[in-house]
């Protein structure tokens, strides 16, 4: 029982955000999808805890190298909706990238070929390998 426990307390922390063949809820918010879709798939916010998106929105002049700043009234619009639909935070309080959390790199590392890897440029390229990505589907391979 204890053994079972520990278990599932084990894989609740470094687990997915979702159960394997459960499809992550799709943006329904045009100005999110419209703004932060821009030059990479809109990441839905159930992949990063409320307080990564907070940090990532009030670093938007700096964002990964780019200039992806919005006007207050937008970038508050869209921390509201991004915050309220966050994922749980698991222990990665201020990660700022989806693709550097523990149970992405578990999940990637032994699956991704180097070819794929390569083609897709980057793993932030999430469309490249799942197709349904934007509808929310990564069970798909
Ligand atoms: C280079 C290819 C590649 C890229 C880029 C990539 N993935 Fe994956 N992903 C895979 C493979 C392969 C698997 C393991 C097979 C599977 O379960 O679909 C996987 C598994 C997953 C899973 C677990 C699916 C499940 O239910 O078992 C999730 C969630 C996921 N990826 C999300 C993402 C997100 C979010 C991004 C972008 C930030 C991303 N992936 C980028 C190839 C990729
Ligand atoms: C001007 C272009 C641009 C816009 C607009 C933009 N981003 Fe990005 N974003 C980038 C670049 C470039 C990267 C780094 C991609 C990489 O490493 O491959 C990135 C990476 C990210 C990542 C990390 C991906 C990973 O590696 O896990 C997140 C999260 C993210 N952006 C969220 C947002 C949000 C939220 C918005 C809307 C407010 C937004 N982005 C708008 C250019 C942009």
């Amino acid at each position: 029982m204890k053994k079972t426990l520990f278990l599932a307390a084990a894989i609740g922390f470094a687990g997915l955000p979702v159960n394997a063949d459960e499809r992550v809820a799709v943006i329904r918010d045009d100005i999110v999808k419209k703004e932060c879709g821009a030059c990479h798939m809109a990441f839905q916010p159930q992949f990063l805890p409320a307080s990564s998106w907070r940090t990532i929105m009030e670093g938007l002049t700096d964002h990964f190298g780019e200039d992806a700043s919005l006007d207050e009234e937008t970038a508050r619009h869209i921390t509201g909706y991004l915050a309220g639909n966050a994922g749980r935070s698991r222990g990665a309080k201020t990660a700022i990238r989806i693709t550097e959390l523990g149970w992405f790199v578990h999940e990637h590392n032994d699956e991704v070929s180097p070819r794929a890897r390569k083609k897709a440029g980057t793993m932030a390229n999430c469309t490249a390998c799942h197709r349904g990505a934007e509808k929310g589907y990564y069970d798909d391979d």
